[in-house]
């Protein structure tokens, strides 16, 4: 039967600074759900928290952009941010910026990917929760799960899986969105997702189930108080097996910790970092960025679960190179490609720095006609 599994995020306080969410948080989090399980707005429900962020997930009948769910979302966040301001947690309320819901969450902070399908007799999901990055983060890895054969055997050797998969990419900037047909667009599509800031895959279909396998909490960017928002602290929706990715296959890009946007002030690149729930709390340099996968069984919309995936010593290997890598790129302190391009800082001081200096920028003085001018170009061009 047709299910919604949705997941909404934010971060309403964190603790210590940008690192985790407080227990009281949890538990407030974890009262609303079981209330709204009882009053069967969910069939069933999941907190989890990923950093200093707050997952929903949830399991119910509304569909995608439902003003039901929203709202409980939006209810729920105003009441761990409460708890977040009577501790004196740190950004109480970051993720929330604006007073009132009018609706559904878009342009309003938390982010959200949720996916609406036929419930399979056996549903396999993986919910993965990051910290400190973007939504772009997801690029590399629904790539190799949904388009490398030396990631995913199933695009070779499945025969649900070789005619391939559909990607719908959003440019973020320019508020367009296309979809690639892979293999046969593979080249073209990465050209684009392989600029992760701006180009960012929103969803991927199955051609020969034409069904959605996976979502991602990228929105429309909404540009508040002059800074764009829904950029942040990515969550996504994977759907597992019988002619989508095998559960490994979909762990399996994790496995080597690509690089990613984020990190401290939300203006660096590092690598990302597959942990357990025990570890999903970025401290070093607010870094590195973290991701954790719960995977559930959905069964009649029940949550069965969650496994926590990362927490397996076959991705030690990952932490490990995780740890070198931010070794050598926090080496470069303020210089790129360890600090963001200027266009993507988070925090800038650009403007203000231009505004008082500006008039000592100096034209440099036109360069000096060579003495060689007029000469023909082969005379003097040999070199001894
Ligand atoms: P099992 O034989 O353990 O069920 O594994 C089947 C499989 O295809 C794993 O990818
Ligand atoms: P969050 O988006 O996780 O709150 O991080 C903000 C930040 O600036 C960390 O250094
Ligand atoms: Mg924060
Ligand atoms: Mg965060
Ligand atoms: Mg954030």
């Amino acid at each position: 039967f047709l299910i919604t599994l949705s997941i909404i995020k934010a971060d309403t306080g964190g603790f210590v600074g940008h690192s985790a969410v407080h227990p009281d948080m949890m538990a407030a989090a974890r009262h609303a759900m079981d209330r709204a399980v009882r009053s069967e707005l969910l069939i069933d429900g999941h907190v989890a928290s990923c950093g200093d962020d707050v997952s929903l997930i949830m399991t119910h009948r509304y569909g995608a952009d439902s003003q039901l769910i929203h709202s409980f979302a939006w209810d729920t966040f105003q009441t761990t941010t409460g708890v977040a301001r009577e501790l004196g947690l740190y950004g109480a309320g970051q993720d929330l910026l604006s007073d009132a819901f009018s609706g559904n969450l878009r342009g309003m902070g938390p982010g959200y990917a949720e996916l609406e399908f036929d419930e399979r007799p056996s549903e396999p999901v993986v919910c993965f929760l990051a910290d400190k990055t973007e939504p772009g983060a997801w690029n590399y890895p629904l790539y190799k799960m949904f388009a490398d054969p030396f990631n995913t055997a199933g695009l070779v050797i499945d025969a649900k899986m070789h005619a391939g998969f559909v990607f719908e990419v959003y440019d973020l900037f320019e508020e367009k969105w296309i979809c690639f047909d892979c293999p046969a667009e593979l080249y073209d599509m990465l050209m684009y997702i392989g600029a992760p800031a701006r180009y960012v895959v929103h969803s991927v279909r199955s051609k020969t189930l034409g069904e959605t396998a996976a979502a991602t909490s990228t929105q429309r960017l909404s540009l508040i108080a002059g800074k764009y928002v829904g950029k942040d602290d990515p969550v996504m929706i994977v759907r597992a097996q019988s002619g989508l990715p095998a559960l490994g296959e979909v762990l399996e890009p994790f496995a080597f910790p690509f690089t990613v946007g984020g990190s401290m002030r939300g203006s660096h690149h590092a690598p990302f970092m597959p942990v357990s729930v025990g570890h999903a709390h970025p401290a070093r340099f607010d870094g590195p960025p973290r991701v954790v996968a719960l995977g559930f069984q959905i069964h009649d919309g029940r949550l069965v679960g969650p496994r926590d995936l990362f927490a397996d010593p076959s991705f030690d290997e990952a932490r490990h190179q995780a740890n070198l890598a931010m070794d050598y790129l926090r080496r470069h302190g303020p210089f790129e490609p360890h600090r963001l391009p200027l266009e993507d800082l988070e925090y800038t001081t650009m403007p203000q720095i231009q505004a008082r200096i500006a008039n000592r920028w100096t034209p440099l003085p036109s360069p000096p006609v060579p003495a060689t001018a007029g000469r023909p170009a082969s005379a003097g061009a040999a070199k001894s």
